[in-house]
C-alpha cells in the first residue's frame, strides 16, 4: 500500500535550545534561510508523501503561519517586483496538504503519534521527528520506503554513533535478512556498556497499523499522565516476534536539535550556496584556531 501520510510530532518544548525556544518553536530555527521543518517537509514530499500531519502544542503557531499563504507579504513582493522571492514564498503552502492537531498535554512521542490515529486510519504511514536532517542523494525517508516496499513491515531509520553517544538514543541489535537489517532488540538510551551496537535510532520511521494498536494498549496501561514512548511499542512488538526492519541511512546526518549539530548543518548548508560559499570559506580559513 502506498504511503501517503507523514506525522510530524512538533509539540516539544525545545529545552536544548532555551532561551530562544521560549517564544520560538525549535522547528522554526533557520538553517541559512529556511526553517528546519521546511527541509523535513521537502524530504517527505520528495519521498512521495502527500499529507503532512503536524502534532503541535502551545507556542507552535509560527509553524502554521509558515505553511499558510501570506497575502500581505505576497502583495508587498508583487508591489516591489521581487518575483523570484514571490515564487519561492508561493510554493510553500502548496508543498503538501497540511493538517494540524494539538496535543493537549506533553505525554511523550508515542502519545503525540496516537493523536493522529483517526487521521491515518488503517494505513501504514511515515513519522518524522523535527531534529534529524540528512543531506543525501536519495531522501532519507525514501530510503526507508524502499525497505518498506520490500517487506511491508515497520522500518526504523538508523545511523552509526560514537560509543560515547549511545546513551542519547535508542540502540538496536540487528541481523542480516536477505540483505536487509532485521531488528532483534532495541534498548532505549543504554549505558555505553549495555549497548548492543553503535546503531542508533534516528527520528524517521515507517509505522504499520499494528504499531498503532500496540501504542493504544500502552496508553490504556499507562497511569496518570505517564509518558507514552514510541520506543516502548517497538520493544513490545519485538517481544511478540513482530518483524521490524532498520535502514542505515546513506548520507550526512545532522542532529539539528543539538547546538553543535545545528551549527555544523548551518555551515555545511551555507557552503553549498554559491552566493555565500566563497566569503564563508574565506572567513572560516581566517579564523584563529
Ligand atoms: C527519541 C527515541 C530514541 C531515538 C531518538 C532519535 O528520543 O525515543 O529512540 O533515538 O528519538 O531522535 P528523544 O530524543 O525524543 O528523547
Amino acid at each position: 500500500m502506498k504511503i501517503r501520510k507523514a506525522i510530524f510530532p512538533v509539540a516539544g518544548f525545545g529545552t536544548r535550545f532555551l532561551p530562544v525556544t521560549k517564544s520560538q518553536p525549535k522547528e522554526m530555527l533557520p538553517i541559512v534561510d529556511k526553517p528546519i521543518i521546511h527541509y523535513l517537509v521537502e524530504e517527505a514530499v520528495a519521498s512521495g508523501i502527500e499529507e503532512i500531519i503536524l502534532i503541535t502544542g502551545r507556542g507552535k503557531k509560527a509553524i502554521e503561519d509558515y505553511f499558510d499563504q501570506s497575502f500581505e507579504l505576497e502583495y508587498n513582493l508583487v508591489e516591489k517586483g521581487k518575483h523570484q522571492l514571490l515564487q519561492a514564498i508561493r510554493e510553500i503552502p502548496n508543498l503538501a496538504r497540511f493538517v494540524y492537531l494539538r496535543q493537549p498535554i506533553p505525554r511523550g512521542d508515542g502519545h503525540a503519534i496516537l493523536c493522529a490515529r483517526d487521521l491515518i486510519g488503517d494505513e501504514p504511514c511515515a513519522v518524522i521527528y523535527g531534529d534529524d536532517l540528512v543531506d543525501s542523494e536519495i531522501p532519507a525517508l525514501a530510503q526507508l520506503l524502499e525497505v518498506y516496499n520490500q517487506t511491508n513491515q515497520p522500518v526504523i531509520g538508523l545511523t552509526k554513533v560514537a560509543p560515547t553517544d549511545v546513551s542519547s538514543y535508542g540502540i538496536v541489535e540487528t541481523s542480516d535478512h536477505n540483505n536487509l537489517l532485521q531488528i532483534k532488540s532495541l534498548i532505549e538510551k543504554p549505558e555505553q556498556e549495555d549497548a548492543p551496537s553503535n546503531l542508533a535510532v534516528i527520528g524517521k520511521y515507517i509505522l504499520t497499523p499494528q504499531i498503532f494498536e500496540i501504542l493504544a494498549k500502552v496508553e490504556e496501561g499507562s497511569v496518570g499522565d505517564g509518558e507514552i514512548r514510541l520506543a516502548d511499542a517497538f520493544i513490545i512488538a519485538l517481544k511478540h516476534n513482530y518483524p521490524l526492519y532498520g535502514k542505515l541511512i546513506d548520507g550526512k546526518r545532522y542532529d539539528a536539535g543539538s547546538k553543535i549539530g545545528f551549527l555544523k548543518a548551518t555551515i555545511d548548508f551555507a557552503l553549498k550556496r554559491p552566493e555565500l560559499a566563497t566569503e564563508l570559506r574565506a572567513h572560516l580559513k581566517n579564523i584563529d584556531l
